[in-house]
């Protein structure tokens, strides 16, 4: 029997002591650290006089233990590797307790706690990585003051950073040398980092708004400095915005972020020492794409914002996860929208939103937002913790207004500033600060599920009234079959026939703020009153809620809007609507043996759009971007064919490409690039506008010949790895296809992040012959399996961005990737268990795939000794 190890947030109680000051002292060695904690707590007042210190630990092995500078006899503790407990402790004075740890950095090849890859010693400690460096109370809600001693060989390690500021620096005189830092703000564990080795620097400073001077720093490998300037750039902006927007100043004289290439998510925000998956801080022209540049924008802002949504304010226990990330998540989409075009923003995160976070909500894995129950918190950094939870806050705003929800946020900062709360916490400050009721709202916490609204309208001409009904259900998710109501703010539009906005003169059956209905029951008549004309009804304007609509309006109606709706978020999703909706009946005509309709109406819309000046270029190429056979995949949502979608979707690309071949070719010659590359939103969106129109124009003529140029006159990334997917895709087998990919991989030797972006081309090539392209890579020397970057560039595309290699009929794809996810899982754990989430919705496949999926899942579920994280995974995905 496996010991049930679930964690309920019932069980929450705090620590029986309480943490004052840890002083750490690293002697940093390849294979043998020693870690000394010195740890000064007492008592908490309440807690029995007798009850035992309990600490937790992580594969740990004990050097040495000492209370008050003695050392503890055996009977007063019992140790085992996860595991510190000691009995006798002084029920009221406070005291000192010295544990000395050894560890092996280069052994940790989990990547969590302190690991040394790449000559570099780096640390992750969310969520539970602490314990693997030393036993303590690895939980977020014991604050502490730390100050970290590193000491490690000068030579090897010039470089020695911790949290805070340095206040010594010495050479040991032995070929060591030393260094002290001090955090004087309290911080629960998981924000220690410590990082060592021989890194090159770039510098800047900025002036925060009391006028204080702070040092920037970013630290990446030799030779990479001159790829940093645009994450440094992005800092500044990200700071400057964060006095600007919500008035929170940094706050240390210092901030560091430090340049990984062996890292499992994306970044860490540590406190004053961010560390960061170097994918998220390198950039040139000639080796990142556009969305390089807007990851790395949006990733270093999001981890600066920690600082006070996170650090400052940190969460009590992990199921409060959603108290930092959402509202940090939130906090950086508005930082995008500002920087950049804030509709094209906004359509980015509902594609993103729809395409991960609906399935998984709708799936196995299914979760609130604020969970009650975990087995490895590790999984629980997902889609609805982040997204969905910045979607929350959202609404939030939307239902108190702009300065409502600020004077709400700004009340949380002052009231809970160097505290570990919870979500009710944080929601008491905008009921406190506005005087609204949040309890309904609050459902949205704890409800799993994507709700549904199902519209139907009626308009009455003589006497101008229009009225709106919505109804909401919200599907049955593991664990929780009944669900309730929730309180949706759904943003509304009525267009008018020559495309103008009307006001209603007055409203009746629920709540109305300006735009905004509040749809709080099963199902409500919204009635309007002063309409005179049949209006196109446009919902969830600005994806006002993350909820699926269905809304059986006209057609005539729905290209109103795809052709005038000035939200240019709703206009875009009528557009993909639309464009799904052709495309998924052209699936069912493939799969009847019927001929395709491809529908001349939609390539009409998309030309049109594609061509419309007035409109940024950025939003064109959107609008021209059909769904992906995935997208369409989730549109059709039950006994999938993969292999009908792809057929389907070349058909109606091929139809739109031909009719609109005049517009494409002259698209592609107008934006061509002229002057220098910049890297800002417009021209980002002229180069999306372009390629968008190079694939089709690729496609009309049925050669590779126009990608083939783009490829060699490419002057940047993003150019030239949008002619190579075209080439790779379109006409695999092409001399031109061969030769660009051979041209590249020899060109970018040496470069992992760029042959990363030509891994993934090739990974996604659609058709059954793929998986033996990705089994040849594999072996490739530039392939590493022991690089998260690398893995999930080559075998994680595969499977998530491969419908028809990966959902092979005969299942290989299944039992190759259930091969790589057992033999990698002993390694990374962390890595599996994400990379595993592929599959979550193997239940949509048709029978056969459906079948051949489940028999790997299962297949890996039969292993005894799976990680705790895979586990935890494969167990939901075959439970439902
Ligand atoms: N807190 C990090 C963020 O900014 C997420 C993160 C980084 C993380 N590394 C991790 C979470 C390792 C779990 C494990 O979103
Ligand atoms: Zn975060």
């Amino acid at each position: 029997m496996r010991k049930d190890r679930t964690v309920y947030l019932k069980d929450y109680r705090p620590t029986d002591f309480i943490i004052e000051t840890v002083d750490l002292a690293f002697e940093l060695g390849e294979t043998l650290t020693t870690v000394a904690s010195e740890i000064r707590m007492k008592r908490r007042p309440g807690a029995g006089a007798d009850a035992p210190l309990e600490l937790v630990g992580d594969g740990l092995q004990l050097a040495g233990l000492a209370l008050d500078g003695r050392p503890l006899l055996p009977e007063r503790y019992e140790c085992t590797s996860d595991h510190l407990k000691i009995l006798d402790l002084p029920a009221e004075d406070e005291f000192t307790l010295t544990i000395r740890t050894h560890i092996n950095p280069t052994a940790n090849t989990q990547l969590l706690g302190l690991y040394r890859t790449n000559g570099i010693y780096s640390t992750q400690c969310e969520a539970e990585g602490f314990r693997r460096i030393t036993y303590f109370y690895d939980r977020p809600d014991v604050l502490a003051v730390y100050s970290v001693t590193i000491i490690a060989d000068k030579a090897r390690n010039p470089l020695l950073l911790s949290n805070g500021n340095l206040v010594e620096e010495r050479d040991l005189g032995d070929g060591r040398h030393m260094a002290k830092w001090d955090d004087p703000f309290r911080k629960p564990s998981y924000l220690f980092a410590l990082v060592a080795g021989d890194l090159a620097m770039i510098e800047d400073h900025f002036t925060t708004m009391s006028g204080r001077d702070v040092t920037l720093r970013i630290y990446v490998e030799h030779g990479k400095a001159g790829r940093a300037g645009y994450a440094m750039d992005s800092l500044k902006r990200s700071m400057k915005w964060d006095e600007e927007r919500f008035g929170r100043e940094y706050d240390l004289d210092i901030f560091m972020i430090v340049a990984v290439s062996d890292f499992n998510m994306g970044a860490m925000e540590n406190k004053g020492l961010n560390i960061f998956n170097d994918r998220l801080i390198l950039a040139d022209p000639e080796t990142a794409t556009d969305d390089d540049y807007a990851r790395i924008e949006a990733v270093v802002a999001h981890e600066y914002f920690h600082n006070w949504t996170g650090n400052r304010i940190t969460c009590r226990d992990w199921f409060q996860l959603s108290l930092k990330e959402g509202l940090t998540v939130f906090r950086e989409h508005e930082f995008s929208a500002d920087q950049r075009s804030r509709p094209v923003v906004r359509v980015d995160e509902v594609k993103f939103l729809r395409a991960h976070q609906f399935p998984e909500d709708g799936g196995p894995l299914a979760h609130p937002v604020r969970p009650t129950q975990y087995l490895e918190i590790d999984n629980f950094y997902t889609t609805t913790v982040y997204e969905k939870g910045s979607e929350v806050s959202r609404m939030i705003a939307t239902v108190l207004g702009e300065e409502g929800f600020r004077k709400g946020l700004d009340l949380f900062f002052e009231r809970h500033d160097g505290g570990a709360v919870t979500i009710e916490d944080y929601l008491t400050c905008f009921e406190d600060a506005t005087g609204r009721d949040l309890s309904h709202f609050s459902l949205w916490y704890h409800q799993a599920g994507t709700p549904l609204i199902a519209a139907s309208s009626a308009y009455d001409e003589a006497s101008g009234r229009l009225s709106l009904t919505l109804s909401q259900t919200t599907p049955p998710t593991p664990g929780e079959r009944v669900k309730k109501p929730l309180h949706i703010p759904l943003r509304v539009g009525l267009i008018s026939p020559n495309g103008d906005d009307m006001e209603p003169s007055s409203s009746s059956g629920g709540e109305r703020t300006g735009d905004v209905l509040h749809l709080t029951d099963t199902e409500q008549t919204f009635v309007f009153e002063g309409i005179g004309a049949a209006p196109a009804i446009s919902l969830n304007r600005d994806f006002s809620a993350p909820v699926r609509v269905r809304f059986d309006q006209s057609r005539e109606n729905r290209l109103r809007i795809a052709g005038a709706e000035s939200d240019l978020v709703a206009r875009w999703d009528t557009i993909n609507a639309l464009a799904l909706e052709v495309l998924s009946r052209a699936t069912a005509a493939i799969q009847a043996g019927d001929p395709v309709d491809t529908d001349s109406e939609l390539s009409d819309i998309l030309i049109a759009t594609a061509e419309d000046e007035r409109l940024e270029p950025a939003f064109r190429a959107l609008a021209l971007t059909l769904p992906s056979e995935l997208d369409i995949g989730r549109e059709i949502a039950s006994d999938v064919d993969p292999e009908a979608i792809h057929l389907a979707r070349n058909a109606v690309f091929s139809a739109i490409a031909s009719s609109g071949r005049a517009t494409f070719q002259r698209l592609v010659e107008s934006l061509r690039e002229d002057g220098p590359f910049s890297p800002d939103a417009d021209s980002a969106g002229r180069r999306a506008l372009r390629n968008a129109a190079l694939a089709y124009l690729t496609v009309a003529d049925q050669s590779p010949k126009a990608a083939d140029d783009a490829y060699r006159s490419a002057t940047n990334m993003t150019d030239m790895i949008a002619a190579l997917r075209i080439l790779a895709h379109q006409f695999p087998d092409s001399t031109e296809a061969v030769e660009a990919l051979s041209n590249f991989r020899k060109r970018f030797d040496g470069e992992p992040l760029v042959l990363d972006k030509w891994f993934t081309v090739q990974a996604t090539i659609p058709g059954a012959k793929t998986l033996d392209r990705v089994a040849e890579l594999m072996g490739d020397p530039g392939f590493d399996e022991g690089n998260p970057n690398r893995v999930r560039a080559l075998v994680g595309a595969f499977a998530t961005g491969n419908p028809t290699g990966f959902n092979r009929p005969d299942g290989a794809g299944f039992r190759f990737f259930a091969n790589f996810i057992l033999a990698t899982d002993p390694r990374n754990a962390t890595l599996t268990a994400r990379m595993m989430t592929a599959m979550r919705s193997f239940e949509a496949l048709e029978p056969g795939r459906r079948k051949l999926a489940r028999a790997e899942i299962e297949r890996i579920a039969e292993h005894e000794d799976l990680s705790r994280n895979l586990r935890d995974i494969v167990d939901r995905m075959l439970k439902s």
